[in-house]
């Protein structure tokens, strides 16, 4: 094993952070056993739609704001050399598109000023758009000074913060920070100090109605599901692990099957977390649906289970790689304008469970 003792912290973020996008372009580290359970769900024909599909437009709602679609960039870069230009690239996108874009860890931005370029970037290429800080909950967890909260929220002027929720990922992490004692404490002082909303997060394992209750209780405004069938954090923090260690055997074989597909299937999260809404206890929250998304049919899916918008992550890191980015939302937005077309429903907010159909049985039953 490495010694990373005696790294400064703010390198080993940085070079974790280029690891990162490394490993999610050119590795499998696809979840391969669990599945985000879109799949399982179809939609009702409308053969009677009463729609012109050339009149049907995309906006959405989001933090209160208008927005181009219902469609989020997840939070992904920054704190590295070459976050920079691709910060600078999904913001131009999300800017085109009028569409949120999420921030990655800004971790470093708090260990050291040397990356402030990275994060600082997307408000010079998206003036318009919502811009959402991020940071983790090992983070929250030692308690955020009221410096550090400025720190996240000015370099990208956010209009919300984000706090993932990453336990799977930092068990896997050869350098991870495991402890998640007061976690929600923390995040209930932080939701009272915070001039923006507060966005809870997962990062691929995915959020049950229990957690999301609890997080609701806690003053968090925003549930983004973040659930499994997309990139598996568990599988990327694994092979990082064994390419530094060289030791494969940290859990048995047949554990270790079973956590690297370790999370909660992204369509039952969003079932979950929007059955809270029955209560009054918790009335009107959002919902963003992320994990695995991989076509407007999953965000259409997304809307009509609950969620206010989708977002995704791995896909757009691939779609701009490959030099597809605008390309590939804009085929999204137009999967997503057939299924409105189809269902007969004059715009996304108004996809609902009437409009979908099991092909097995209903998620929650
Ligand atoms: C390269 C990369 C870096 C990421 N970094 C962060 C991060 O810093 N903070 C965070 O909350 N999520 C981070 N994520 C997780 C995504 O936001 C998302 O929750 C997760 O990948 C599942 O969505 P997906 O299946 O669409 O990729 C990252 C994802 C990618 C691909």
């Amino acid at each position: 094993m490495l010694n990373r003792m005696n790294d400064a912290p703010s390198n080993i973020t940085i070079e974790r952070k280029h690891n990162h996008v490394e490993l999610c372009l050119r590795d499998d580290v696809l979840f391969d056993g669990t599945t985000s359970g879109f799949e399982t769900l179809g939609f009702r024909h409308n053969a009677l739609p009463e729609l012109r599909f050339s009149d049907i437009g995309l906006t959405a709602t989001f933090l209160g704001r208008k927005i181009g679609a219902p469609l989020m960039i997840s939070s992904m870069t920054g704190g590295f050399d070459k976050a920079v230009m691709l910060n600078r690239r999904f913001a131009e996108a999300a800017e085109h598109f009028g569409i949120p874009l999420g921030i990655g860890s800004m971790r470093q931005a708090l260990e050291n000023g040397s990356q402030r370029e990275s994060y600082a970037v997307v408000r010079k290429y998206a003036p318009s758009i919502p811009v959402l800080a991020n940071i983790g909950a090992p983070e929250v967890a030692k308690g955020l000074s009221a410096a550090d909260i400025l720190t996240l929220l000015e370099l990208v002027e956010a209009d919300a913060l984000i706090v993932h929720l990453n336990p799977a990922q930092e068990m896997f992490q050869p350098e991870g920070d495991t402890d998640f004692r007061r976690v929600l404490e923390e995040l209930s002082r932080l939701a009272a100090a915070v001039p923006v909303p507060l966005i809870a997060k997962e990062v691929g394992c995915g959020i049950s109605g229990d957690c999301a209750g609890k997080l609701l209780d806690a003053g968090v405004r925003v549930i983004d599901v973040a659930g499994a069938g997309g990139i598996s954090w568990q599988k990327v923090e694994e092979l990082r692990y064994i390419r530094q260690s060289g030791n494969e055997n940290r859990f048995s074989s047949e554990a270790l099957r079973e956590l690297l597909n370790w999370g909660i299937p992204t369509a039952r999260c969003i079932a979950e977390v929007a059955k809270l809404r029955e209560l009054p206890a918790y009335g009107s929250f959002e919902i963003i649906a992320s994990g695995g998304i991989r076509s407007g049919i999953d965000i259409a899916k997304s809307l009509a289970l609950g969620a206010g918008i989708a977002a995704s992550a791995g896909q757009l890191l691939r779609a701009l790689h490959e030099n597809r980015l605008e390309e590939t939302i804009e085929t999204w937005l137009n999967d997503l304008r057939a299924v409105l077309f189809l269902t007969g429903t004059p715009s996304p907010g108004q996809l609902g469970q009437q409009h979908l159909i099991y092909k097995h049985r209903p998620i929650l039953s």
